[in-house]
């Protein structure tokens, strides 16, 4: 195990173990339920600003705009919109989808300026009532809706996910996660397309493997696959992005079609299981990868993931001086 990680676990436990922490991460969720008009704006900003730095990091994933080139972006979980309106700005002939959960459903609210809003369209549709894959029972009572054409097209440049759960829907991360997969694998362009997917807790075996699926995925190329946790983002939490170049085109078209036809399985599972919970049993994604692979792709893995343990690590740490707490001396 790196000593990114190894230090980044030790911290994890006294995360859980001081209370001033724990109080420190409930205060930061009630501010985020609570957001007004003004701290929605902050947010915009944000993410803006995330996604500029998204884009430095990875060398590109939004290029300047070009005349011979059109440039199209699908950008699920897109609201407040800080992430298209980046695009939208950067490549002045570009055009995107956004997906997000209706504002009247306590969805974020969209906040692109109006002056690029001809180049956009957005969705507001619940992606997990979306049906993203053919149902075995019957469709009348499902209460699921159709794909909208714009989410059946191979003609995306870029995908992002960024779709998070929001605390007052209970119980859809799972669904959430699984329906914007299988929508991304759908939605790919036959030359490859970049893809930019917000992950959690990458030492985790589910996080794993889903990066695991991304290496397959994206071509054969250094800094195909990259791990990235920008410093606007909370550094103290466990989410990072994902980038995957090249995704879907060439050879790589039949690791797509299978990993397609097995997360439309698991949704379906996901779909009959409504009474019994939806959170990701643990081999729900060992179709990914089976053990043998995943201890290949260990070392890789550490290496992919290093920095955004080591950011992680040292907000934490930061935040634990600002407490004036004393540090273990091996830390
Ligand atoms: C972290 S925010 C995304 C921010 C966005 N990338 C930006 O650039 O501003 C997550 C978004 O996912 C949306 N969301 C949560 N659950 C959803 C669902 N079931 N269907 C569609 N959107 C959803 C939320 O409303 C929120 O707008």
């Amino acid at each position: 195990m790196s000593t990114e990680l190894q230090t980044l676990l030790r911290l994890k436990q006294r995360v859980y173990r001081d209370p001033r922490m724990r109080s420190h991460i409930s205060e930061q969720q009630v501010t985020a339920d609570t957001a007004s008009d003004d701290l929605a704006q902050f947010w915009f900003k944000k993410m803006r600003k995330i996604f500029q730095q998204i884009d430095d990091y990875a060398k590109w994933v939004v290029p300047f705009a070009n005349a011979e080139r059109d440039f199209r972006f699908l950008d699920l979980g897109c609201c407040p919109g800080g992430f298209s309106s980046y695009i939208l700005a950067k490549n002045k002939i570009s055009t995107g989808v956004g997906v997000s959960l209706d504002p009247k459903s306590g969805g974020h609210a969209y906040l692109i300026d109006e002056t690029v809003q001809d180049r956009h369209t957005i969705l507001f549709r619940d992606i997990t009532k979306l049906r993203v894959a053919e149902p075995a029972v019957t469709r009348i009572s499902d209460g699921l809706v159709d794909l909208p054409d714009e989410l059946t097209r191979r003609e995306y440049d870029l995908i992002i996910l960024d779709g998070h759960q929001l605390r007052n829907q209970k119980d859809k991360e799972a669904l959430l996660v699984i329906s914007q997969i299988i929508i991304m694998l759908k939605t790919t362009k036959a030359a490859g397309s970049t893809v930019v997917m917000k992950l959690s807790n990458a030492e985790t075996t589910s996080t794993k493997r889903l990066l695991f699926m991304l290496d397959m995925l994206s071509a054969d190329k250094p800094r195909s696959l990259m791990a990235y946790k920008p410093y606007k983002m909370h550094r103290e939490k466990a989410t990072f992005y994902a980038i995957a170049k090249g995704v879907g085109g060439g050879k790589r078209q039949q690791h797509q079609a299978y990993y397609l036809k097995h997360f439309e399985e698991l949704w379906k599972k996901m779909l009959e299981r409504r009474s019994s919970g939806r959170e990701f049993r643990s081999d729900d994604l060992a179709f990914i990868a089976s053990e043998d692979e995943l201890e290949l792709f260990g070392q890789k893995h550490q290496e992919l993931c290093a920095d955004v343990w080591k950011v992680q690590s040292e907000a934490l740490l930061s935040r634990f001086a600002s407490f004036e707490t004393t540090y273990p001396k091996d830390l």
